[in-house]
């Protein structure tokens, strides 16, 4: 009976070996041990034996049965394994990846992009500058001197001694005018910081500064290019005017204003009942200016101007509080 058992054992392990279906496994177990296969029949031929023999042909049964419940065990866990690789569940690295929801630009950077755009057709070249600047730059170049009573139009951070997080973009006028003869014609875009914080103000907010510096450069140009700006960001029919200003670095200074585009002039909240928005500064560029750069201001004349980014999007989209441009709530973006 032992040599029997043996067989069945070989039997066995040369099936296995031929097994590639859950179908054929249910088989194989069936065939050794169902009710009548062969490791039960073996068990039940064993009843007539004498103890002795009894003892040793069960330790051989209960090893073949053993072996054969372990076998089958971890060929039912192959199987599963190979059908996950096939099945519907499977890999297929063929397939194209999940689609996230696409993103959009931020508003701000919209209204950055189609401004600079604009002032490109004209022929305007993108420079750049650094957000934290020094004194001379932010300040003194700019036709302000210590204790100059217009630094306080502008509340400062300042970080250390003379270095400041810049107040505006205007010290990049002074940086390519350093480093560059005219004629000129640049646009700066970026952050500036201001210590500042309601309903249209924030402490961190962009601008873009533009200077154009040539001979024979007169207000009308200003007037020229801040009008095609206007036409082309908020439409054709758009009115502007200029109203005189002040800033120390340009002289004579405007406020460039456009008819409110809530109540079309008429007068609301949004205008204070003027009829009319304040969307920028500009002016001539001040002689004392050109003298701190080393040009000479009876060969060279030239205008220069600076927006707030957030205040032209506020009203091109009719946004009341400048606040929601940076709380990323997507419900408030994805309008954009
Ligand atoms: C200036 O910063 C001048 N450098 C502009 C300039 C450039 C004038 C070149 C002449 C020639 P002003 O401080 O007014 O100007 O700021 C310009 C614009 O920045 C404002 O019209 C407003 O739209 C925006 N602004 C100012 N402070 C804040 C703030 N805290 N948050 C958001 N926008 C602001």
């Amino acid at each position: 009976m032992i040599d029997q058992i043996q067989q069945h054992k070989q039997d066995f392990e040369s099936r296995i070996g031929q097994v590639s279906t859950p179908e054929h496994l249910k088989q194989l177990r069936t065939d050794f041990l169902g009710k009548k296969g062969c490791v039960t029949e073996t068990l039940k031929a064993m009843r007539g034996l004498p103890p002795e023999e009894k003892r040793a042909v069960g330790k051989h049964v209960n090893q073949l049965k053993a072996h054969v419940e372990s076998r089958i065990k971890e060929k039912t866990a192959e199987l599963a394994g190979q059908s996950q690789g096939q099945g519907a569940g499977a890999f297929d690295a063929t397939l194209p990846g999940r689609q996230g929801p696409p993103g959009t630009l931020h508003p701000i950077t919209q209204v950055m992009d189609e401004i600079i755009a604009v002032f490109s057709s004209l022929g305007f070249e993108v420079a750049e500058g650094p957000e934290i600047e020094s004194d001379y730059y932010n300040f003194e170049a700019l036709n302000m001197p210590k204790d100059h009573p217009a630094r306080d139009m502008q509340d400062t951070f300042y970080i250390e001694g003379e270095t400041v997080l810049r107040t505006h973009t205007s010290p990049v006028q002074i940086h390519v005018m350093e480093k560059r003869q005219p004629p000129l014609r640049i646009i700066a875009p970026g952050k500036v910081y201001r210590c500042d914080s309601d309903i249209t103000h924030t402490p961190m907010f962009h601008q873009i500064e533009g200077l154009m510096i040539d001979r024979h450069i007169s207000f009308s140009d200003l007037k020229g290019v801040m009008n095609i700006f206007v036409q082309q960001v908020f439409g054709e029919n758009t009115p502007v005017r200029f109203r005189p200003s002040f800033f120390p670095f340009t002289c004579p200074s405007a406020e460039v204003d456009i008819q409110c585009v809530m109540c079309t002039g008429k007068g609301c909240r949004v205008c204070s009942q003027t009829g009319w928005l304040e969307i920028l500064g500009a002016g001539m560029v001040d002689p004392a200016v050109f003298a701190g750069v080393n040009y000479d201001p009876e060969k060279w004349t030239g205008f220069a101007f600076g927006m707030g980014i957030e205040r032209i999007a506020m009203l091109k989209y009719g946004i009341h509080d400048i606040r929601l441009f940076f709380e990323n709530d997507l419900r408030f973006l994805q309008q954009f």
